[in-house]
């Protein structure tokens, strides 16, 4: 059936044509403006969403070929997210489901990342462990099947995804800040920096990433650059420990649950270096790196995940709410 999917839970207005299991299109329009405050402004997503979803539904519409009037249902994210920029999203996704006497669903932004794995893979085998790391959350579940998932741990204070942010603008660098990271640490030494690995040696599959943060702050009041420590030398190391404190619970979940099929999720997914950690504790066939454009946040993710939910029978009332601390 054909799905439109309508994502707007931070700073990204995405909307997507899902039909059969197929993207037909994947318009995001990213809200540059926040990186002159150095992170998401809220009621500036909002607005910025407002102005945004008009032009951005009809550029999905349009590339993915359909006629409006194809459209059979509509998927959209109702939490976890910014309460407003939620609205502007589910408000506007009821009014064209209304005007167009379609279906509508309403869908949790978390599992969509984690079912976004599915879509270039839709062969993977169930059970999966998926490491779902974005700017709000760092979970690592069980996934059963569909709709079954055990969440194993997650972290006690910062996300991954923060982790970077906040470590880039204490570096000086832009935001959003895992692709600045990720392009400052490129050619440094991760093994000159000895920045902490929160949990390390507990026996909790849980993350922390404060502390982290805290030290990369106090080592930044005394460095200078120097020909033995380099900028990128600390940028790598600074990566590198994110990294490693992932690592480290994937390989304790691969040991207490017996599953080492491996999926990562969210936007953090996207980093080249935790892809070649995962690859270098994991066998290559039993890893699923998303596609690059379905790691930060997408449209495809949502129409995909409210075809499958549509196909199993469920659908939303239309007095359906959104709620900003959705869990899964
Ligand atoms: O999933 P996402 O787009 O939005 C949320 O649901 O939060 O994730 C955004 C997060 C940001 O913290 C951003 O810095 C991080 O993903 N990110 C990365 C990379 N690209 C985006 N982190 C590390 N390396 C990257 N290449
Ligand atoms: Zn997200």
């Amino acid at each position: 059936m054909i799905v439109l999917g309508i994502e707007t839970s931070c700073d990204e207005t995405a909307v997507s044509v899902c039909n059969n299991g197929e993207i037909l299109s994947n318009i995001i329009s990213s809200q540059i403006i926040h990186s002159e405050y150095g992170g998401v402004v809220p009621e500036i997503a909002s607005r910025e969403h407002e102005k945004m979803l008009n032009t951005v539904t009809d550029k999905a519409i349009f590339e993915s070929k359909i006629k409006i009037n194809d459209i059979e249902g509509i998927a959209v994210t109702n939490g976890p997210g910014l309460a407003g920029a939620l609205l502007t999203g589910v408000s506007f996704a009821k009014g064209l489901a209304l005007g167009l006497g379609v279906k509508i669903i309403s869908i949790n932004h978390l599992e969509a990342h984690i079912i976004a794995n599915l879509l270039d893979s839709s062969d993977i085998e169930f059970p999966f462990l998926c490491l779902l790391v974005s700017g709000g959350h760092t979970q690592l579940w069980l996934i059963k099947k569909l709709e079954d998932y055990i969440l194993l741990g997650e972290t006690r204070d910062d996300a991954a995804g923060e982790a970077f942010d906040k470590g880039a603008r204490i570096l000086g660098l832009g935001y959003p800040g895992g692709p600045e990271i990720e392009k400052h640490a490129s050619g440094g030494n991760y093994k000159l920096v000895d920045f902490p690995r929160a949990l390390s040696r507990s026996d909790k599959i849980e993350f922390s990433f404060s502390g982290l943060k805290t030290s990369l702050l106090y080592f930044m009041e005394s460095y200078e650059e120097s020909s033995s420590i380099s900028f990128a030398d600390v940028v790598a190391s600074y990566q590198r420990a994110i990294i490693d404190s992932l690592i480290n619970k994937i390989k304790l979940a691969i040991e207490t649950t017996g599953i080492n099929t491996i999926a990562i999720a969210g936007g953090v997914a996207k980093n080249s270096e935790l892809r070649r950690q995962l690859s270098s504790i994991v066998d290559a066939k039993k890893i699923i790196f998303p596609n690059l454009n379905y790691c930060t946040d997408n449209g495809a993710m949502i129409s995909y995940l409210g075809e499958i939910k549509f196909n199993l029978g469920k659908k939303s009332n239309m007095n359906f709410g959104i709620i900003p601390n959705f869990q899964i």
